[in-house]
């Protein structure tokens, strides 16, 4: 596919971004060639979408040169980017929910009638055989926003698939896919690499990584610190660039059986009988013991990320009983009926919820707004219980001052989880709890929840990782279309029997 000789496709050269003084990228350079799959991974905050965002037009102050097939270029918008072939998958979802899948698809490239406005009825045809052609069998009527989250992330990639870019930047494209979904993308990726075109893939699953890339680049701190072919850069290579030695443990916890605790015979606090939404899940039982951590896995659309939306108020479950300590609790109203029940719930959308213009100290003092006003907490106060969260999480950089929407992604999910540790719950529900972390940020994940274990609190943690029910749990519930399917406990677990119970 490279002729010797020719020029990469694209080639960065002392690349340097700050943002308000701080520097984000520093001196980095990168090379992409034709009909490569280049895999890019490094820490939270080590500045891949940044450098993204620059050859995706999205930054357009920056020190350093760009060069497409040879030629300098210096993108000022994303519309000129998109002009020279460049199509980015960002991290965060950015369909339009209320819009069909259909303009979502063709966003920009809308057919038009001759008197200039949208042939839907063309468009919705034309967006059918395009989806067809991904082997996307999705309704171009229904609006985005309605799908799962697997189909919406799938809806966005076929945007960028679709729009002809030569060069292709998915920046964490399947955190939010099934394994079948998976599967479904890197066969595509295949057919990319076969035509000739280019593709960035980032993500914090270094199998997926080693496995769809041609090159692997790894950043530390907003610096490259290695590139090597895929086949030579083994795991343990791409750990040790990213964050040093001495995560031998987590390691282990991706591929070794994990061993299980025994049953906990501390007292139930959260006892759910027969619950169930029709069409969802259930009829489900399950029994979560004070200071045990209960796993919950499945598939994506298996049932259990419902499940723990019933027990936090915000889906309306029509059988079953709830009882928190005992006694019966009055879900199906809303979160407040949850919380008051004693249920504390950290949905997977975490970004969602947080408010991007404001300081992490508003974000984390959010959730105990109420508390706060009756004890006249002070803003100092406030700041000291944010810069504690800041500290035990590891969140960079560690300046609760900072909008939230200008920390990376996945500092961003740990200032969400630490909005709820401020005053302890009886039972915490967490979804998905490291999506999008790197292995360190979900080494300090791993250690919150132990702490919150130790003092008393029943945790349920709800996730489509195998990994991340196998480095947090206890005891671990499987679930498979909608039922309970098997329970794990007393015994080492590894991640190849989840997926064979699921
Ligand atoms: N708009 C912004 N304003 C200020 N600082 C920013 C902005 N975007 C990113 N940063 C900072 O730049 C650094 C690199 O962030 P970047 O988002 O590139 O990291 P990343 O490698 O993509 O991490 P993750 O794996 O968490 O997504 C971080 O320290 C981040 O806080
Ligand atoms: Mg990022």
């Amino acid at each position: 596919m490279v002729s010797p000789g020719a020029p990469p496709r694209l080639e960065l050269s002392g690349i340097s971004k700050r943002f308000a003084g701080v520097a984000a990228l520093e001196g980095v350079d990168f090379r992409l060639a034709a009909g490569e799959v280049h895999g890019l991974v490094g820490e939270n905050g080590a500045g891949k979408s940044t450098l993204m965002k620059i050859i995706a037009g999205v930054h357009a102050e920056y020190e350093g040169e760009m060069r497409l097939d040879g030629r300098p270029v210096r993108f000022r918008n994303p519309r000129e980017a998109r002009d020279a072939g460049i199509g980015m998958v960002h991290q965060e979802l950015s369909i339009v929910p209320a819009l069909s899948v259909a303009e979502n698809v063709l966003l920009g490239r809308q057919p038009l009638n001759r008197l200039g406005l949208v042939a839907w009825r063309r468009m919705r045809a034309a967006a059918r055989a395009q989806l067809e052609a991904l082997g996307l069998d999705i309704d171009p009527a229904v609006p985005a926003g309605s799908l799962p989250l697997g189909l919406q992330q799938m809806v966005e990639l076929a945007r960028v698939l679709l729009s002809g870019a030569r060069i292709l930047i998915l920046d964490e494209p399947t955190s939010a896919l099934s394994p079948p979904e998976v599967e479904w993308l890197f066969a595509l990726l295949d057919r990319l690499r076969a035509d000739g075109r280019s593709v960035v893939f980032i993500s914090h699953f270094l199998d997926d990584v080693l496995r769809v890339s041609d090159s692997v680049t790894v950043f530390r701190n907003g610096r490259r610190v290695g590139s090597a072919a895929a086949r030579e850069a083994g795991k343990p290579w791409l750990i040790e660039r990213m964050i040093g030695a001495g995560h031998e443990r987590l390691e282990e916890s991706y591929s070794e059986a994990i061993p299980l605790a025994p049953r906990s015979r501390a007292p139930v606090v959260l006892a759910v009988e027969e619950l169930g939404v029709e069409g969802l899940f259930g009829p489900a039982s399950l029994e979560l013991h004070a200071g045990e951590v209960l796993g919950l896995y499945g598939f994506m659309g298996s049932g259990q990320l419902d499940l723990a939306r019933a027990l936090s108020g915000k889906l309306r479950p029509d059988r079953g009983t709830v009882r928190v300590d005992g006694r019966v609790a009055r879900l199906g109203r809303g979160t407040p009926g949850a919380k008051r029940a004693g249920i504390a719930y950290v949905p997977e959308s975490r970004r969602a919820m947080l408010f991007a213009g404001e300081s992490v100290t508003r974000n984390i003092s959010i959730a105990v707004l109420e508390r706060i006003n009756r004890l006249l907490l002070r803003p100092r106060q406030e700041r000291r219980i944010a810069e504690g969260h800041v500290r035990r999480l590891g969140i960079r950089p560690a300046r609760v001052d900072l909008p939230v929407g200008q920390l990376s992604g996945g500092n961003q999910q740990k200032v969400a989880l630490a909005r709820w540790l401020t005053h302890l719950p009886r039972v915490l529900l967490l979804s998905e709890p490291t999506r999008g972390m790197d292995v360190g940020a979900k080494d300090d994940v791993v250690r919150i929840v132990r702490g919150l274990r130790e003092q008393g609190v029943g945790i349920l943690v709800v996730s489509s990782e195998p990994e991340t029910v196998l480095s947090l749990a206890d005891r671990i519930l499987v679930m498979r279309r909608g039922l309970l399917a098997e329970e794990f406990a007393g015994e080492a677990v590894g991640k190849d029997r989840l997926l064979a119970a699921a």
